[in-house]
């Protein structure tokens, strides 16, 4: 507190140097009367629930009354020095911390004085003019401190405050985000809703052209195969192998097409995916080896992910067969698995093939789209993949620089303990 407003506060309360000789007059009685009027101050505050609740712990009693003795004793004179007023900021922001309201406490403030009034009484009962100097002295300095006490109780008070003012409005705004991304969330989930719907009509028509192209080419398969034999001559043999080649390519489409549209169940049961990379790796090591293609494999410890093995094998040889095709040069093939500690299990296959352009990058999952040259592929692998990961509620991505490799980074969620069943 600045010296000049010490100054204020005494001009204003009009405390001057008599008042405190008078003070210090009082001294000896105030010594030998501490005791009791620090008894009978407590004694108030024991007589009401609102201050007596604070009192109950018989060692805080024990500090108050010798606190309160010192306090009564420093009024006789007070130093008014800068010390003395910093004491009485930190006895209003003592209450403050404790809780205490304002009024009790500066009600305290005019207790002492109906104390200390009977006392000077006594002390000049011979000195009208005298006791009432003292009186008015005490009067001013108890003011005095109620008032310091007083701003620096509202101050911490009016920080306390702030700070909570400031917490809601965090609060505040961490729900609002919170609602924000749950209507995110809401309306992600009424778009996926959205899209099975459409791709749940899309799969039945799907299926009725499937079934309604694949009669007709088993009789035209049949017929072809009748034709074994019957044709002669190089060039009409070589028709009919083409027209039989072209007839296991359509076949393998609706096949597929028919696998996609076909609505599933996908099996809920615990998966450990590290015996499955390593199947998926042994089904192409000799495909692998050929192509001068090297292997690392980082198979880490990892959680079981609940879902349906045979599915995930397929997806994981979808991504293998693609790695293999991408380095007909040769490379390395990296597969690695690994759990993180927030719940999920990572899968990532790497190819250092010829990668994937940057502006077809966005296209891999859409059905029909292919890098491969004509009748290499269908471009329905990647499709069936990301409806593989979608159904066990993981996530894929990709990563491709042309020339250098692809990566293929696959997350699934570890069942929490309970979780389980079919759907
Ligand atoms: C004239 C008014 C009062 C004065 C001068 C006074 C004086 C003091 C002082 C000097 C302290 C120690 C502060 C510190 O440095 O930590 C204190 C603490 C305390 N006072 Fe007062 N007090 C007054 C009124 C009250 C009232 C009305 C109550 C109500 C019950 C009260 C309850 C307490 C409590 C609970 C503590 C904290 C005790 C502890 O846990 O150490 N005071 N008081």
């Amino acid at each position: 507190m600045a010296s000049s407003d010490l100054q204020d506060r005494l001009t204003f309360l009009n405390l001057k140097d008599t008042d405190l000789v008078l003070l210090r007059e009082l001294r000896p009685s105030v010594e030998e009367q501490a005791d009791e009027l620090v008894a009978a101050f407590y004694r108030h505050l024991l007589a009401f629930p609102a201050t007596r609740r604070y009192l109950r712990d018989p060692e805080v009693k024990e500090r108050l009354l010798g606190l309160q003795r010192q306090y009564l004793l420093s009024l006789t004179p007070p130093a008014l020095d800068t010390a003395y007023f910093e004491e009485r900021r930190r006895i209003g922001e003592a209450h403050e911390r404790v809780g205490l309201e304002l009024r009790w406490y500066i009600g305290a403030y005019s207790l002492y004085l109906s104390l200390l009034t009977p006392l000077i009484q006594r002390v000049y009962a011979h000195d009208a003019a005298k006791a009432q100097g003292c009186i008015g002295a005490i009067q001013k300095v108890l003011f005095l401190d109620a008032q310091i006490a007083m701003d620096a109780y509202v101050e911490r008070h009016g920080r306390e405050l702030e700070y909570l003012m400031q917490e809601l409005s965090t609060e505040g705004r961490r729900l609002a985000r919170n609602y924000e991304d749950q209507k995110a969330e809401l309306r992600s989930t009424e778009d996926r809703a959205r899209a099975a719907e459409a791709l749940a009509s899309v799969g039945t028509l799907v299926a009725g052209l499937a079934h309604e192209i694949g009669t007709p080419m088993g009789v035209i398969q049949g017929h072809a195969k009748l034709l074994e034999g019957a044709v002669s001559g190089e060039s009409a043999e070589w028709r009919l192998q083409t027209i039989q080649e072209q007839i296991g390519r359509i076949s393998k489409i609706i096949e597929t097409l028919l696998n996609m549209a076909r609505p599933r169940r996908t099996r809920r049961l615990p998966v450990d995916l590290t015996p499955l990379l390593d199947n998926s790796l042994s089904f192409l090591r000799e495909k692998l080896g050929r192509r001068g293609i090297e292997v690392e494999k980082n198979l880490g410890s990892a959680p079981c992910i609940s879902g349906d093995a045979e599915r995930l094998q397929q997806l994981f040889l979808n991504l293998l067969f693609n790695a293999a095709d991408a380095m007909p040069e040769g490379g390395r093939l990296r597969v690695e698995l690994s759990g993180s500690e927030d719940g999920w299990v990572e899968i990532r296959v790497a190819d250092t093939g010829v990668g994937i352009s940057s502006d077809v990058l966005g296209e891999i999952f859409e059905p029909f789209f292919t890098t491969k040259a004509a009748g290499a592929g269908y471009g329905l692998g990647l499709v069936v993949a990301e409806g593989v990961v979608t159904d066990h509620r993981g996530t894929i991505e990709v990563e491709s620089s042309e020339g250098k490799g692809t990566t293929f980074t696959m997350r699934f969620p570890v069942p929490e303990a309970g979780d389980g069943g079919s759907s």
